[in-house]
């Protein structure tokens, strides 16, 4: 079974070992990439802190109206929740993190919202996976910053409204599509992070090697790594502290570009950031189901993988990358990904994907 992965987007168990200093952007300054979104967010929190003061053209000071909630939404390890503590700190308030699961009931979310001081931020990461019955507590709190709690039971039963501070609420979600219509429709900054590009992801790494105290890392070796981060900076900075490792014990912390290859060559990470899993997946169905088509179910079993899994983490970048292609007979390999390989590819397949 597929537990820990290097090249996992998701957070890992070594990440939170990891003590070091903070690899993460404070400020707007700082983060690099997600430009369009990064000046949508730079506008509304610089109109939002000049209408707490009144410094706008009728002088009224509005601190009721808090900069918009906002939601992101896009695959893990892009930033959400770094995101959520940039704004914040750039709003000079404070952030509340909770997740939608960790709010398993109306009080969960009650209690988060009477901690909050005016301005404050509430970060619900996985905001899709909030109950629904929590999800009805948060519509007049995002709307006019008020609760409406029901206490005692049977006929004593009474609605009870508590008021909490304004507040901006940051959603953070890998799957916006399972948001109800009326939650999405709440927020007034919506946003899709994207993949980060290989040029962003050698930024980054310059930043990390910098705060890790990695000196005179050369460009070939941050692109190196960064072509093997599938776009994902916490990959990125998780293999640049593997090469650290590997520089500091076989190479007296010299780090070249033959190294990056040795040390995530021995973690089974390609050139292009597949591990053993991806192409263990890849290779069962060129070379057992002749390349496909055939069902994620079949190549599980072959592999005594759990489908959940292989669905979930292994295939996303291989279709995004071109390696996969799903019809509707099933599961296909692509050219691109037998050439990957080393493998044969027989012509004939590319009009049986045409075919669908
Ligand atoms: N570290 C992780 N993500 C980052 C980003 N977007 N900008 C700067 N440093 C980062």
């Amino acid at each position: 079974m597929a537990t820990e992965r290097l090249i996992a987007a998701t957070p890992q168990t070594t990440d939170q070992e990891w003590a070091g200093p903070t690899l993460r952007p404070d400020s707007m300054d700082e983060y690099i990439g997600q430009a369009d979104l990064l000046e949508k967010l730079e506008i509304a929190i610089e109109a939002a802190k000049a209408r707490a003061t009144g410094n706008v053209a009728d002088g009224i000071a509005r601190p009721h109206e808090p900069l918009e909630h906002v939601l992101l939404h896009g695959p893990p390890g892009l930033g959400k929740t770094t995101l959520a503590h940039v704004i914040a700190r750039e709003m000079g308030t404070k952030l509340i993190t909770t997740s939608g699961p960790a709010l398993a009931r109306g009080n969960d979310l009650v209690a988060a919202l009477t901690r909050l001081q005016p301005g404050d931020v509430l970060f619900i990461d996985e905001i899709h996976r909030m109950p629904i019955a929590v999800e009805e507590f948060i519509y007049p709190a995002m709307e006019d910053f008020k609760i409406d709690v029901t206490v005692d039971t049977g006929m004593h039963a009474r609605t009870v409204q508590i008021k909490c501070k304004p507040f901006t609420l940051i959603g953070a979600t890998t799957r916006a599509g399972l948001l109800s219509a009326p939650l999405r429709s709440r927020f007034g900054i919506t946003h899709h992070l994207r993949y980060y590009s290989r040029d962003d992801l050698r930024v980054i790494l310059h930043r990390s090697c910098r705060v890790m105290g990695l000196l005179a890392v050369e460009e070939a070796c941050l692109e190196a790594i960064s072509a093997r981060s599938r776009g994902t900076p916490r990959i990125a900075n998780r293999l640049l502290r593997r090469v650290r490792d590997f520089a500091q014990v076989r190479a007296k912390g010299v780090v070249s570009e033959s190294l990056v290859e040795t040390a995530l060559g021995l973690e089974g990470v390609d050139e292009l950031g597949l591990d053993d899993l991806d192409r263990n997946y890849l290779r069962t169905i060129a070379t057992v189901y002749d390349g496909g088509p055939v069902g994620l179910e079949t190549v599980a079993a072959t592999m005594n993988e759990d489908s959940g899994t292989l669905e979930d983490v292994v295939e996303p970048y291989l279709l995004q990358i071109g390696f996969l292609a799903r019809t509707r007979r099933g599961r296909m390999l692509t050219r691109a990904a037998a050439e990957h390989l080393g493998i044969a590819w027989n012509p004939e397949r590319e009009g049986e994907m045409l075919g669908g």
